[in-house]
């Protein structure tokens, strides 16, 4: 058996032009422009690729847009400052600030500075609190990017052993609070395994879904999952550089060998990357349709 590809791109485009919709009714029935800020500190090359991918799908969509690059000597107070400007300021609906920041920036304090109106990106306690709940908020770009995979692939995930490699609060962390809660998507039996955990094999072998999200390139291999599985491979990891110097891109999961194995599959590229970005614009249209009273 060789498994259907989930295409991220194609997932992202219908959604977009969903959006696409949206956004030109909010211009002409209510005089709003749906407005996002993206700003950057430093030049990593992943996030520079990333900030300049949402500049431009926000520009297609026709949401005002507008990009800050900080070189990666900026102090906190600055940031600061910054998004304080941009918390009030009535065009921008949705700040997102880069992550990681540089090491002598306190990611927490600049989290936190960000209205909670604006976070786009899920990140403020308040939203992370609210999801946890299962109360209305913006939900975080990745993990609501595969919900929305997994339920326009019509792939079932009520009572299934779902297994999350990786513990971040961008990815791991959320996913499982989403996946284990009354919702589209959700209904699942959760296991989280992490670098502490004892035996990862053991799990991975009886995951119905597979969501790996660690960042090693092809950690994943066929003979630690089983026949049919579902994979989301969420690892965007730089393996190395084309003649013409593109990156070259591999997942956390060993794509060629494990899809021979699985009943679905997500690539790198082309999988989960289009959906988090198309979900970033999501929730900049829903930041400002709650400005405007229609939410
Ligand atoms: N770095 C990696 N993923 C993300 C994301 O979804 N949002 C932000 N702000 N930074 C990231």
């Amino acid at each position: 058996m060789s498994a259907t590809i989930i295409s991220g791109v194609e997932i992202a485009k219908a959604i977009r032009e969903e959006l696409k919709g949206e956004v030109a009714e909010l211009k002409e029935k209510h005089g709003i422009v749906p407005g996002l800020v993206t700003i950057l500190v430093g030049s990593d090359p992943g996030s520079v690729s990333y900030v300049t991918a949402k500049g431009k799908t926000a520009h297609a969509l026709g949401l005002y847009s507008e990009q800050i690059d900080l070189p990666a000597e900026t102090d906190e107070e600055e940031l600061l400052g910054l998004i304080d400007k941009y918390n009030k300021d009535d065009k921008i609906h949705g700040i997102l600030v880069q992550l990681p920041l540089p090491k002598h920036i306190n990611e927490g304090r600049v989290l936190y500075a960000i209205d909670p109106n604006k976070d786009v990106d899920g990140f403020h306690p308040v939203n992370v609190g609210k999801m946890v709940l299962g109360e209305q908020c913006f939900l975080p770009c990745t993990p609501h990017g595969i919900l929305e995979m997994l339920t326009r692939s019509g792939i079932e995930t009520s009572g299934k052993e779902v297994v999350i490699l990786g513990r971040s609060n961008i990815v791991g962390k959320p996913m499982a609070n989403l996946m284990l809660q009354k919702r589209p998507a959700g209904n699942a039996t959760i296991t989280l395994c992490h670098t502490r955990t004892k035996d990862t094999d053991f799990h991975t072998k009886r995951a119905d879904i597979l969501i790996a999200a660690v960042g090693v390139p092809n950690l994943v291999k066929a003979d630690q999952v089983k026949d049919g599985v579902v994979i989301i491979d969420v690892g965007v990891n730089r393996i190395g550089m084309s003649k013409s110097g593109k990156a070259i891109l591999a997942g956390d999961v060993e794509f060629d060998s494990v899809k021979e194995k699985a009943s679905f599959i997500t690539p790198v590229p082309g999988g989960v990357g289009p959906m988090t970005i198309t979900m970033l614009m999501k929730n900049t249209v829903q930041s400002a349709k709650q400005v405007a009273g229609l939410l």
